[in-house]
């Protein structure tokens, strides 16, 4: 990835965020997925007064690309924190989003770009899953 897409893949994570449901957190997540068509799919946290109903921004990206016919992925940007303030730390997705991303990528060739006000990190999905369950664990 070049760096101008690192930035335009932030900036829609960062518009997405704005669009945060999280009445009952106060924690807003924005996240913007690039397709291997080229196309950036963003997402945002959308809470639930029942809890576990909560969706993460990246699940909230991902299910839209798939849902518009997208497959495949090739980065994820990231950006998180309490609502109506920059982000102050970086916001790495939890355990359910990894598992889920590991599904439509190809870990080691995935990036997931972790951005703050004064940080960023990238890794790939490998580094942040690297021992993980998927579809050739399942009988045949
Ligand atoms: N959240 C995300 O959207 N993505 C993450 O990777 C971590 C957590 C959301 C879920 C919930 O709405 C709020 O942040 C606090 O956990």
């Amino acid at each position: 990835m070049d760096e101008n897409e690192v930035e335009k893949l932030i900036a829609a994570a960062q518009e997405a965020r704005l669009r945060a449901y999280c009445p009952y957190s106060g924690f807003a997540v924005g996240a913007a997925l690039l397709g291997e068509d080229g196309e950036i799919y963003q997402g945002c946290n959308v809470e639930n007064a029942a809890y576990p109903a909560t969706n993460c921004a990246e699940r909230t990206a991902l299910f839209t690309a798939v849902a518009a016919g997208c497959r495949r992925f090739r980065a994820i940007a990231v950006v998180g924190g309490p609502q109506g303030q920059d982000a102050q730390e970086i916001c790495p997705p939890c355990g359910l989003c990894r598992q889920t991303l590991a599904e439509f990528c190809e870990p080691k060739e995935f990036y997931v770009v972790l951005c703050s006000a004064q940080e960023r990190l990238v890794l790939t999905l490998d580094e942040l899953l690297p021992v993980r369950f998927g579809a050739e664990g399942l009988p045949q």
